[in-house]
This record gives structure tokens, C-alpha cells and sequence, in this order.
């Protein structure tokens, strides 16, 4: 008798043997990434996301915009020419949940950051087609008139601090004063810069009135991917 007879002849025995050798494949594949130190290359810069930036996260979230545009830099070539240098596992380590996509009906938006100027992003926002007349993106005209909600705004902290995300109670407890300082160029923003190295202060809308959701968008997208020294980053030092 052949010895995997009793395989092929008895469905449900198959069945089990498949699932066995799938998934012994599948964890010698995923389980040391769990665990090892390599899995997120330690790099400088990396921060939490202000409270601005990360409640123009949550609109991007909101809006759907990962369905047309990722944020994940493949190591090929023609990416890299087109996008800069390959996204790493280190500068989506504080998003819950990521947002690398799988789908790019526009461009990768991870390292959009200081690409375009904020008016850029305002005629993009009202209307794609006036700054890229053969854009098909949606416009987003109403970002621009609504306040950017901050009822939740230490709650979302709070919760990114559960899943592992660096927030101090200094950051939970300031939230709603830096979100403001963030969108006003002459408030007092020593605290922000202390507690975010680097943070953009801009008035991102060019409305002083209010901090709007579009204020919210644009900071979030000007500091996609700028966080991350290239230049002191040495891949083969880290793979060593
Ligand atoms: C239906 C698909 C679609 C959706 C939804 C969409 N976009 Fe786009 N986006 C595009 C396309 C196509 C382009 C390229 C043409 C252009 O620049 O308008 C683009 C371009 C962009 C650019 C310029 C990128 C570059 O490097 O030139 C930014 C920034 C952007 N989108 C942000 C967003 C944001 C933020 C949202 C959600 C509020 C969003 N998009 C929703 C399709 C989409």
C-alpha cells in the first residue's frame, strides 16, 4: 500500500493533512517577525502624530482616501525614482490601522510631505481639475467650512497610547491647546515644538477664524514622510 493512500481516499483526513502543512509554512514565514528586533528598523525622528495630524488622519480615514491612494513605497526601482526612497517599516509603526492600500488609481501619497505648497492643496481639495485638469479625484469642497471636531481628541490619544503609541499624559492633557497652535502661526507654540521636534505651525487653510478639517488634511499630508532623516540612514548598517 502507498503510503498517502489513506490520504487520498479519505477527504476529511486530507483536508486536516493540508491545513498541518499550510500552516506550518505560514508560521516558520510570519512568526519571527513577531519577535525579532530587525522587523522595525530602528531610525531617528519618528514621532507621534501632533493632535492636528492625527485628526487629519482620521478625515482621511473617513474619506476613504486609501481606496485610490497608497502609502507604501515598494524597493523597486521605478518607485523609488518616482516617489523617493522606499517606505520603511518604522514610519507607519504609530498608524492605527495603517494605511499602505493596495489600490493606486492616484499616485502613493507616503512621502507627499513638501511636495506641493498648502494653496496647492486648498485648489486641489476645492477642485482637482483646476490645478491637474485631467484629474478624475472627487473634490472635497466642504473640508474647507467645517470646523475639525476635537469632542474625542483625548480619547483619541488615549487609545493610540493602548496600541502602543508613545503619547505622554503632557501630550494627552495639551491636545486641545496644540491643535489650535499648530493651525495659528503667532500663538505660543514653544510647548507643541517641545513635545512635537519638527511640527509644521502653519496657518494650512488661510482662514484665521477657525481651525477647519482642511487645516487638519494638509498638516497631515505635508509631514507624510518627512519625519525620517535619509541622509543619515544607512540600510546596510541596519541589515548587518
Ligand atoms: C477616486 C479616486 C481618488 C480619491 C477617492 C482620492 N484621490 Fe487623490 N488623487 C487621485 C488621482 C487620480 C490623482 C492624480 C491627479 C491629481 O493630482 O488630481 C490624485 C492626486 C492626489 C494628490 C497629489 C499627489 C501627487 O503626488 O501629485 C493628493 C495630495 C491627493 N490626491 C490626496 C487625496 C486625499 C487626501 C484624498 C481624500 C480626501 C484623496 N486624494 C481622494 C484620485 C483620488
Amino acid at each position: 500500500m502507498i503510503k498517502h493512500e489513506k490520504f487520498e481516499k479519505n477527504s476529511i483526513l486530507l483536508l486536516l493533512g493540508t491545513l498541518l502543512v499550510v500552516s506550518i509554512g505560514g508560521l516558520v514565514e510570519l512568526a519571527p517577525t513577531f519577535y525579532l528586533d530587525t522587523t522595525i528598523e530602528k531610525v531617528d525622528g519618528m514621532r507621534p502624530y501632533t493632535p492636528l495630524e492625527l485628526a487629519g488622519r482620521n478625515i482621511y480615514v473617513r474619506e476613504g482616501c486609501y481606496n485610490c491612494h497608497s502609502q507604501m513605497i515598494r524597493s523597486l526601482r521605478d518607485e523609488v525614482e518616482r516617489y523617493g526612497h522606499y517606505s520603511l517599516a518604522a514610519e507607519s509603526m504609530y498608524d492605527h490601522p495603517f494605511q499602505w492600500g493596495s489600490k493606486r488609481t492616484g499616485p502613493d501619497l507616503a512621502r507627499v510631505g513638501g511636495k506641493y505648497s498648502d494653496e496647492w492643496h486648498r485648489d486641489h481639495f476645492a477642485s482637482p481639475k483646476s490645478v491637474v485638469p485631467e484629474s478624475i479625484m472627487p473634490g472635497y469642497p466642504f473640508l474647507a467650512d467645517r470646523q475639525v471636531s476635537t469632542d474625542h481628541l483625548q480619547d483619541l490619544l488615549a487609545t493610540n497610547r493602548i496600541v502602543g503609541v508613545p503619547y505622554t499624559d503632557d501630550m494627552i492633557e495639551n491636545a486641545m491647546a496644540d491643535i489650535t497652535a499648530q493651525a495659528n502661526p503667532d500663538a505660543d507654540t514653544e510647548g507643541l515644538l517641545e513635545r512635537y521636534p519638527g511640527a509644521i505651525v502653519r496657518d494650512f487653510d488661510g482662514n484665521r477664524r477657525a481651525v477647519t478639517e482642511l487645516d487638519a488634511l494638509i498638516a497631515y499630508l505635508q509631514m507624510l514622510g518627512t519625519l525620517v532623516d535619509f541622509s543619515q540612514y544607512d540600510a546596510e548598517a541596519f541589515q548587518r
